[in-house]
């Protein structure tokens, strides 16, 4: 499948092993204008330095931008169990060539989105760059052609039954940004836990005989396992890569508009994203929401673009 032009893109990002398939996966498909790095997964010190190894693996000139350290209400929350302690699954990367492009992923996102109106930010991690960034500028909301992200989702969490790892880990940023009046698209759970890849796509990235290949199969493998000791899978949700597809190729993912309130309180449910499926509320949408994923194609896509980094 081909996309007829390729979308200018900010990914927002804390790799992370499927936020570092997102990379591979943007820098194929899109035009990467930015990376701005958050805590998330790991500590933003890890997730910038992740940010600029997969830079330089990948041959990329795109600026990196470091951000936010903690949410914007509570202490950090990390996802060290599933990324491995420095977050990309203990894959060993050669030391980045260069440093940040700045320790100010919010002004970078408030003066790139002046600078060209029609952005797409594209987030897949905790989202408190991005509500700091509208905080300062609430007008950065109608000057994106999207905020496509990968958080929430309709019906399902992973960090508690009710809440979703990106969201829960800032749930006033999350607010934030689903009350910005921007358009929204919320890429979650329901749908990326439909995108999964399994030992066969491990083994046949390692046999495109390239470091980046090599790189992809042992993220790969080791997401499986991180799955594996949560529920027995033999294959790994693939989650952050959506959210990127559902930009480049928006043919692949079916949206629907919705209504989404984040739950900041909730003795069970804080960080929950509440999709109000039958205009209980009698609020307008805010946002559309992703149901429908051709996952072999999605998968297909991110192979295309691991074999031909
Ligand atoms: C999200 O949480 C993180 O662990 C992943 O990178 C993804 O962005 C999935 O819930
Ligand atoms: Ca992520």
């Amino acid at each position: 499948m081909t996309t007829p032009q390729r979308p200018r893109i900010i990914l927002d990002c804390d790799p992370g092993i499927d936020d570092a398939i997102a990379i591979m996966t943007a820098s194929r498909w899109a035009d990467l204008v930015g990376i701005t790095t958050v805590a998330g997964n790991v500590g933003v010190e890890h997730t910038t330095a992740n940010a600029l190894k997969l830079r330089s693996l990948l041959g990329l000139t795109v600026p990196v931008h470091r951000g936010a350290d903690r949410p914007l209400v509570g202490d950090p929350f990390h996802a060290r169990h599933v990324h491995g302690a420095t977050g990309l699954a203990d894959v060993d990367l050669p030391e980045p060539d260069d440093g940040p492009d700045s320790w100010d992923a919010v002004d970078f996102l408030v003066e790139a989105t002046r600078a060209e109106e029609g952005l797409h930010l594209v987030p897949v991690g905790p989202l408190t760059n991005v509500a700091l960034a509208l905080r300062a500028d609430p007008g950065l909301a109608g000057r994106v052609a999207s905020i496509t992200l990968m958080g929430g989702g309709a019906g399902i969490g992973n960090v508690t039954a009710a809440a979703e790892f990106n969201v829960f880990a800032d749930p006033e940023a999350a607010d934030i940004v689903f009350r910005s009046g921007g358009p929204v698209t919320m890429v979650g759970l329901n749908l990326t836990n439909q995108v999964r890849m399994g030992s066969g796509h491990a083994e046949a990235c390692r046999a495109v005989g390239t470091r980046v290949g090599a790189v992809a199969a042992d993220l790969i493998r080791y997401n499986i396992g991180a799955h594996r000791s949560q529920d027995r899978a033999t294959s790994g949700s693939m989650h952050d890569p959506c959210a990127v597809l559902a930009v480049t190729h928006p043919g692949v993912v079916r949206t629907e508009p919705r209504h989404v309130t984040v739950e900041l309180d909730g003795t069970h449910t804080r960080a929950q994203t509440l999709v109000d499926e039958r205009g209980s509320l009698g609020a307008e949408p805010n946002c559309r929401v992703a149901y429908e994923v051709d996952a072999a194609v999605a998968v297909d896509l991110v192979m295309q673009a691991i074999a031909g980094a």
